[in-house]
C-alpha cells in the first residue's frame, strides 16, 4: 500500500507515530513559510503541516501543489498547538508534520470547488461526475448506500434468505411501464426485454423450492423521469413461500427498523409501522402514499355544501361528484395573489378552482360568501377546523380530481410551511387495494399493481360482475413521507385464476400462451402458496440520506431528459453494429441522426 492510515482516520491516540498519507489535496494555505494542506480521502480530511526548518525539500513540493493534486506525505502525527485544535473534525485533534512528499499526480483546475459545499449546476456535476462524487458530502451518500445494502444481505441472511441472480435478457414481464428491449443478433428480427422486475422469476423460484429469495435487483423501465425514477434502479425483491400478508409485512418492518435505527439513529420511526387501508388513504389524505408526518387531512362537506345557492357545489354532488376541503394553516393572511397562485397550483391537476373561506378575528371572508351564508360558512369552517387566521380551500369536482388536487395541495403546504419534522420517517402499509382499474383510452380493465396479485377471497365473486372495480386484492404497498418505498402482494397460484385473471384484462387466450404459458405451465406442478414485495434502494437511500432525488444516491445518473452527460449516451452506433442485428433505422420526419 502507498499509505498506512486512512486520512481521516487520525486522531490523539496516533499522537507520536509515523504515518504515510496518501490523497487528494483538498486546500492549500500559505502562512509565509509554514504550508498547511488538507489531505482527504475516502475517510475524510488531515491537516499536513509543511515547516521548511524541519524538510526543505517536503516544503518544495507543497509549495507546487494545487487544489486536487494526488500527494503522498509521511510524518509524524503530533498534537496540535493548544488553541489550534479544529473540533468539528474528527481528526481536529491533531496533524501530520511532513518529512518527505510526492506528487503522485497532477490535477487540472476542477470546474468546481470540491472542497467547498456550495451549489452546482447539476449538468455540470454529472458531466464531470467523477470530480462531484469526490466532495465528501456525496461520498458519504454513497457509503450509507454500501451500508445499508450490506446489512439487508445480512439481515435477511440471517432470517434464512438466499440471494439469486436472475437474467437481465428476457421476455418481457408486465409492471405497467414500456419494455427497454434489446436486439437478437442469433435470431433476426427478435429481442430480449430488460426486466421491469424479476417478478415472473421469482415466483418461479418459489416453484423450484427456494422458498426464501431474496435479490438486490436491477430492474429497467422506458418511463419519464422524476425526481424519484430513473431508467434503471435498484429494488430489494423478496419472495417467500408459505405465507400470508403480515409475513412479508412482519419481515419487512424487522429489516427497515433494524437498517434505519443503526444507519440514522437520530430519526423517528413508527413501531409498528402505521397501517391504511387504500380506501381510508384516499379519503383522509387523497393519495394512498401520504405523508403522515403532518395533518391537514381532506374533509367531506357534501352533506354541508348541498342545497346553498352555490350552483357549481350543487351541479357536482348530482353528478355524483364530490365536495372537500382541507385548513391551510394561517392561510387568511395570504395576499389576493397568494390564494390566486393556490387556483392556479390546484387547475394543475384538473380542479376547475378552489373555494376559499378565511377565518378571520371577526368573522368569515370568501369570494362565495353571498352564495354560502354566514351558517353555512361557520358549519364548513368547524368541519374543517379553521382556527383564526386560516384558510379553507375547497374543490367540488369527480373523486379522482378532487382527490389529486387536495392531495398535492396538501402536500404543497407541508412543504411550503415545513409541516413535516424532517428528522421522522413516517413508514406506513397501505393495505386492501384494489386489483383492477378500468383504463378508458384503451377501454378494459387492467391490473393496479400487477396481473399476478391474488384478489381478496372473499372478493372472488365479484369476478362475475361487470364492476371490477370493487374487487380488491392481497396488496400492500410501503410508503415513507410521502414516497412509494415499495410493493408487493401474495400471488395466484391457480392457473385456472390466474388464466382467467389475464383473460379479464382483455388478452387473448392466444396472447396468454404466448406471453405466459411458461408460468401458467410451472404452476401446474405444485407452486406453493406465495407472496413477497420489492422495495426501491434507490428511494430508501434518498430517505435515509436526507436527499430530494435518487440522482443524489445514484453513481452515474441519467438526466431529465433520460441522458448520461458524462458517456453521452444514448449515442448513434456504427451502420456495421446495426446491420449485424439486422436493424435499420427510421428516424422520425425532421429529426436527423446525432
Ligand atoms: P413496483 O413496480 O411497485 O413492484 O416496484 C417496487 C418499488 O421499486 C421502486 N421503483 C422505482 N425506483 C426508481 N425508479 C423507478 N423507475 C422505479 N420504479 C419502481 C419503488 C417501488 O415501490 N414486482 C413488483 C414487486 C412485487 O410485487 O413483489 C414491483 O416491481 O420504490
Amino acid at each position: 500500500m502507498l499509505k498506512s492510515h486512512p486520512c481521516g482516520t487520525l486522531t490523539a491516540a496516533h499522537a507520536g507515530q509515523p504515518v504515510t498519507l496518501a490523497g487528494w489535496v483538498h486546500r492549500r494555505r500559505d502562512h509565509g513559510g509554514l504550508v498547511f494542506i488538507d489531505l482527504r480521502d475516502r475517510s475524510g480530511l488531515v491537516q499536513v503541516v509543511f515547516n521548511p526548518a524541519e524538510s526543505r525539500e517536503a516544503h518544495a513540493v507543497a509549495d507546487r501543489v494545487r487544489n486536487e493534486y494526488v500527494l503522498q506525505v509521511t510524518g509524524d502525527v503530533q498534537r496540535r498547538p493548544a488553541g489550534t485544535e479544529n473540533p468539528a473534525l474528527p481528526t481536529g485533534e491533531i496533524e501530520v508534520h511532513v518529512r518527505t512528499a510526492t506528487i503522485l499526480n497532477e490535477s487540472k483546475t476542477p470546474p468546481f470547488y470540491i472542497n467547498e459545499d456550495v451549489d452546482v449546476d447539476e449538468a455540470l456535476r454529472l458531466k464531470y461526475r467523477y470530480l462531484d462524487l469526490r466532495r465528501p458530502k456525496m461520498m458519504a451518500n454513497f457509503i450509507l448506500r454500501h451500508r445499508i445494502v450490506k446489512l439487508i444481505r445480512d439481515l435477511l441472511d440471517q432470517e434464512g434468505f438466499i440471494e439469486v441472480e436472475t437474467p437481465i435478457l428476457n421476455k418481457s414481464t408486465p409492471e405497467g411501464a414500456r419494455d427497454f428491449l434489446v436486439p437478437s443478433r442469433i435470431h433476426p428480427g427478435c429481442f430480449y426485454a430488460l426486466p421491469q422486475s424479476p417478478q415472473q422469476m421469482k415466483q418461479l423460484l418459489m416453484v423450484a423450492g427456494v422458498e426464501k429469495y431474496f435479490q438486490i435487483a436491477r430492474c429497467f423501465r422506458d418511463e419519464d423521469l422524476r425526481a424519484d425514477r430513473q431508467l434503471e434502479f435498484t429494488q430489494l425483491d423478496v419472495e417467500m413461500s408459505f405465507v400470508e400478508q403480515d409475513d412479508v409485512i412482519g419481515l419487512i418492518e424487522r429489516v427497515i427498523s433494524t437498517v434505519a435505527r443503526t444507519v440514522r439513529p437520530d430519526k423517528t420511526i413508527p413501531q409498528p409501522f402505521y397501517r391504511l387501508t387504500y380506501e381510508e388513504a384516499i379519503r383522509r389524505f387523497g393519495t394512498d402514499r401520504p405523508d403522515l408526518r403532518f395533518g391537514l387531512e381532506l374533509e367531506d362537506l357534501a352533506d354541508l355544501a348541498v342545497g346553498s345557492e352555490f350552483g357549481v357545489f350543487n351541479t357536482v354532488i348530482e353528478q355524483g361528484g364530490q365536495i372537500k376541503g382541507l385548513r391551510i394553516p394561517g392561510g387568511a393572511a395570504f395576499s389576493r395573489k397568494q390564494v390566486d397562485e393556490l387556483i392556479e397550483f390546484v387547475r394543475r391537476f384538473g380542479a376547475k378552482g378552489l373555494v376559499t373561506i378565511a377565518r378571520d378575528a371577526d368573522g368569515f371572508r370568501s369570494p362565495s360568501a353571498r352564495y354560502l351564508g354566514e351558517a353555512r360558512m361557520a358549519a364548513i369552517a368547524d368541519r374543517l377546523g379553521l382556527e383564526k387566521g386560516d384558510l379553507g380551500g375547497i374543490v367540488a369536482d369527480s373523486p379522482e380530481i378532487v382527490a389529486a388536487a387536495l392531495a398535492n395541495l396538501r402536500e404543497e403546504i407541508g412543504r411550503r410551511q415545513g409541516l413535516a419534522d424532517p428528522n421522522t420517517l413516517a413508514l406506513c402499509w397501505i393495505v386492501d387495494f384494489p386489483a383492477f382499474e378500468w383504463k378508458p383510452q384503451e377501454n378494459r380493465w387492467d391490473a393496479v399493481h400487477h396481473p399476478f396479485t391474488q384478489p381478496k377471497r372473499e372478493d372472488l365473486p365479484l369476478l362475475d360482475g361487470d364492476d371490477l372495480s370493487r374487487v380488491r386484492a392481497d396488496q400492500y404497498d410501503l410508503v415513507c413521507n410521502g414516497y412509494e418505498l415499495g410493493g408487493g402482494s401474495i400471488r395466484i397460484t391457480d392457473p385456472d385464476l390466474q388464466r382467467r385473471i389475464f383473460e379479464l384484462m382483455g388478452n387473448s387466450a392466444e396472447t396468454v400462451r404466448r406471453q405466459f404459458g411458461h408460468l401458467l405451465s410451472a404452476f401446474e406442478y405444485g407452486a406453493p402458496p406465495h407472496g413477497g414485495i420489492a422495495l426501491g434502494i434507490d428511494r430508501l437511500t434518498m430517505l435515509l440520506a436526507d436527499q430530494p432525488n435518487i440522482r443524489e444516491v445514484i453513481a452515474f445518473p441519467k438526466t431529465q431528459s433520460a441522458t448520461d452527460l458524462l458517456f453521452e449516451a444514448p449515442a448513434p452506433v456504427e451502420p456495421e453494429q446495426l446491420e449485424e442485428l439486422h436493424i435499420r433505422v427510421v428516424l422520425p420526419e425532421n429529426e436527423e441522426a446525432r
